[in-house]
C-alpha cells in the first residue's frame, strides 16, 4: 500500500515526454524513428544526454567495463538500492519508446524527489543496459547479462558484430569504457516500465500490464554454402542453392511454429545471400531464426523440430551449413509480490491493469534471477514496435511512470 509520505507525488509529465522527444533527437530518422545502434556514435550522443541529466540531477554517476550506466541517489541510509533501469539503444528502425521510457522514467522518479525534497529509506539507482537490443551485438541483454554475471565480461568484450568490431574498441571510441566492475551495484530489487510491443492491452482496453515474466528466447544463425552457377545455363536438378535451401528454411520455420502452436513463434528476421544477383545462384546464405515460448520444453520441442528441418533441407539440395548461438535465454517469472505490488498501485490509481506476460526480452529477466524484479507494461498503439511508428499516448506514459513512482518507493520505505 501507498506510504503516506509520498503517496501524494506524481510526476510530471511534460518533462517526461521533453526528455524522451530530446533523446529522440539522437539518431532520429527521417520520416519519424530512431536509429541509435548500441556504441554507436549516435548511441554517445544518447549516453551523453543522459549522463548530462543524471549529473543535473545530483545523481553520482558510474560507467562500467561493459559500458552500462548508472546513476545513483542516496537513501536515508545505507542499503541496497531500488534499481529502476532498461536501455537507450534500439533496433535500426526503432521507434522512440522501446527501452527509453524505462530509463528516463527512472529519471522522472528522480526529478519528482528532488522537487519534493522526499528522501527515500533506500537509495535509488537509475539505470541504462549496453546493447539491450543485440541489433548489433548478440546476444541480446547484453550489458545487463554481464551486470548479473550471467554472461563473462571478458567474453562480451570480445563479442565482434557482423562488419568485425569488438565491442571493447567500440566501447573505448564512444568514450564508455568505464572504470567500474560490472555488479558493483547490489540491487534490493528492480523495476522496468516499458512499453508492451504488441496488442494485449489496446485490444482488451486496460491501461496497465503488471508483467509476470518474459518467454524464453532462442536465437541461432545459420550460414548455408552451396555452389554459385549461372541461372541460365543449370539445370535444375544439378543446383546447389544456397538462397533456394535458406528460403526453404524460412518456410520450415514457419511450419513448426504452426506444428508447436501453443505461442510458440519463429521468425527469420536476416535472410543475406552472396552473391546477391538477378542472374546467379547464390554461393552463401546467412540467415537467422528467432523462437520463443514461455514454455521452455515447448521451446526446446521447436528448436529440435527445427534442426532436424534444416538438416533435411540442405541435405537434399546438396549444400553445407554450419549453425551458431547467438543467445538462448530460458523462460523467466517475475516475483509474485512485485507483480501485486504493481497491480495494486495501479488499481489504487484508478487504472484497469492485467496480469501478463512479455513477449519481447527485457533486461528485468537478467535481474529476475537474483532480486524480486517486475515490469510495468503501457500500451503500444496497434500493438507496434520495432518500427518507427512505434507510439504510446501520452496519458498512457503518464500512467505508467506514476505506478513505476509509487510501486518504487513502497519498495525504498522497506
Ligand atoms: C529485444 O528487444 C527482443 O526482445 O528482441
Ligand atoms: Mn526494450
Ligand atoms: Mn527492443
Ligand atoms: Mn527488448
Amino acid at each position: 500500500m501507498t506510504h503516506p509520505t509520498f503517496s501524494n507525488l506524481r510526476i510530471d509529465s511534460d518533462r517526461l515526454l521533453g526528455r524522451l522527444m530530446s533523446l529522440g533527437q539522437d539518431g532520429a530518422l527521417e520520416g519519424g524513428g530512431v536509429c541509435r545502434l548500441a556504441l554507436s556514435d549516435k548511441d554517445k550522443l544518447g549516453r551523453d544526454r543522459v549522463v548530462d541529466w543524471m549529473k543535473e540531477l545530483g545523481l553520482r554517476v558510474t560507467i562500467d567495463k561493459i559500458g552500462n550506466l548508472m546513476g545513483f541517489l542516496p537513501g536515508r541510509e545505507d542499503l541496497s538500492p531500488v534499481v529502476l533501469g532498461s536501455h537507450i539503444d534500439t533496433v535500426a528502425t526503432g521507434g522512440l519508446y522501446d527501452g527509453n521510457l524505462g530509463v528516463l522514467a527512472g529519471l522522472e522518479v528522480i526529478s519528482v524527489l528532488k522537487d519534493s525534497g522526499y528522501v527515500p529509506l533506500r537509495p535509488i539507482v537509475v539505470a541504462a543496459f549496453t546493447n539491450e537490443e543485440g541489433a548489433r551485438f548478440a546476444p541480446d541483454m547484453l550489458g545487463s547479462a554481464v551486470d548479473r554475471g550471467s554472461l563473462d565480461l571478458e567474453t562480451a568484450l570480445a563479442i565482434k558484430d557482423s562488419d568485425g568490431f569488438v565491442i571493447a574498441e567500440e566501447l573505448a571510441r564512444i568514450g564508455y569504457a568505464g572504470e567500474a566492475e560490472p555488479g558493483h551495484i547490489d540491487p534490493y530489487c528492480f523495476f522496468e516500465l516499458h512499453v508492451e510491443q504488441g496488442p494485449v492491452l489496446e485490444e482488451e482496453g486496460e491501461q496497465i500490464g503488471a508483467v509476470t515474466g518474459v518467454q524464453g528466447i532462442s536465437w541461432t544463425e545459420y550460414v548455408i554454402e552451396g555452389i554459385s552457377n549461372h541461372a541460365g545455363t543449370t539445370p535444375m536438378r544439378l543446383r546447389h542453392d544456397a538462397g533456394f535451401a535458406a528460403a526453404s528454411v524460412a518456410v520450415a520455420a514457419r511450419k513448426v511454429a504452426e506444428e508447436i502452436g501453443d505461442g510458440q513463434v519463429v521468425t527469420v528476421g536476416v535472410n543475406e545471400l552472396n552473391p546477391n544477383l538477378v542472374n546467379v545462384i547464390a554461393r552463401s546464405a546467412r540467415l537467422t531464426v528467432d523462437m520463443r515460448n514461455i514454455d521452455e520444453q515447448k521451446l526446446q520441442q521447436a528448436e529440435k523440430r527445427l534442426a532436424e528441418e534444416i538438416a533435411a533441407i540442405c541435405k537434399a539440395e546438396g549444400v553445407r551449413y554450419t549453425s551458431r548461438t547467438l543467445a538462448r535465454f530460458e523462460p523467466v517469472m517475475f516475483d509474485q509480490n512485485m507483480v501485486d505490488l504493481i497491480a495494486d498501485v495501479a488499481m489504487e490509481q484508478g487504472r484497469s491493469v492485467r496480469c501478463m506476460s512479455s513477449g519481447a526480452g527485457h533486461d528485468a529477466q537478467m535481474f529476475a534471477p537474483v532480486c524480486p524484479t517486475a515490469m510495468v507494461f503501457v500500451p503500444s498503439q496497434g500493438g507496434i514496435s520495432h518500427n518507427i511508428e512505434e507510439y504510446t499516448s501520452p496519458e498512457d506514459i503518464k500512467a505508467g511512470a506514476n505506478v513505476l513512482l509509487q510501486a518504487a518507493l513502497t519498495k525504498a520505505e522497506e
